[in-house]
């Protein structure tokens, strides 16, 4: 090699290092980094809890993309053609309060809470993605026009909601089953992902 190659070459070789040097984060940028991603997890986690009890039966039952409540885990029809009605709550002559109460029924196993109704059909879950689930959740137009500090207060404090960790009994005396997640955590779960912009993962 030759003076000028040499030289070509160690400025070439000098104008590399200089480029790698500009885009290797910094110290300090690696601590961003590095919390922005522990924030993107535990938003994640905190989504996917509050998933396993969306898609649970005990929610998912009152929560159908059609116009009949479900029933059990096996999520069969509801009995005696029990379907939505005009205003969600069924039949003039038997509507969901004719055999629901404000308490589960621990003689005849029929649950019951306070206002005992289906779910809009906006609001109809059955059968999407937990992804889907999520952007109706936070979909004004879908979710009764609730704000996010609406809906936490509604999956917290709603008597429909907090059924499902209470669900008694059924008709054979068998305990239903209750959501995979404890009430606590759920709620834990939804105040985390909320606060922190209700972000949807692709999947
Ligand atoms: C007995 C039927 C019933 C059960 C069980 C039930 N819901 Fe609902 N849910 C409803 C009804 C009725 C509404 C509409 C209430 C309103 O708009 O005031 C509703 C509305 C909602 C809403 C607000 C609207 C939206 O789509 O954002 C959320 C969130 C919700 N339910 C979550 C749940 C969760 C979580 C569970 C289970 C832990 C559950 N529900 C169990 C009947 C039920
Ligand atoms: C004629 C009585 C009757 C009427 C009317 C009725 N239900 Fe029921 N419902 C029952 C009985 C009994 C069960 C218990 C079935 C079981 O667990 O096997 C039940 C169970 C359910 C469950 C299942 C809960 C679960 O997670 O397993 C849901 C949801 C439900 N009813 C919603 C409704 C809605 C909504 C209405 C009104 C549109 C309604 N029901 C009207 C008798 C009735």
């Amino acid at each position: 090699m030759n003076l000028k190659t040499w030289f070509v070459f160690l400025m070439i070789s000098i104008v590399g290092v200089l480029l790698a040097l500009a885009n290797t984060p910094t110290i300090f940028e690696y601590h961003l980094l590095e919390n922005q991603q522990s924030e993107i997890n535990k938003s994640d986690e905190a989504f996917n809890k509050m998933m396993d009890v969306l898609t649970h039966q005990r929610c998912m039952n009152c929560h159908p993309n059609d116009n009949i409540p479900k029933q059990g885990n096996d999520r069969r029809p509801h009995y005696f053609g029990m379907a939505r009605g005009e205003d969600d709550k069924g039949f003039q002559a038997t509507n969901c309060n004719t055999c629901h109460n404000s308490e589960n029924n621990t003689y005849s196993g029929v649950p019951g809470a306070p206002h005992w109704s289906l779910a809009p059909a906006s609001m109809g879950w059955e059968g999407l993605t937990r992804s889907q689930i999520a952007e109706r959740l936070v979909d004004k137009n879908a979710n009764g026009q609730r704000s996010f500090d609406e809906l936490l207060k509604h999956m917290t404090e709603d008597e429909l909601v907090l059924w499902a960790w209470t669900p008694g009994i059924d008709p054979n005396g068998q305990e239903r089953e209750v959501p995979p997640v404890s009430k606590e955590e759920f709620k834990n779960a939804v105040e985390y992902w909320l606060d922190n912009g209700a972000v949807i993962p692709t999947k």
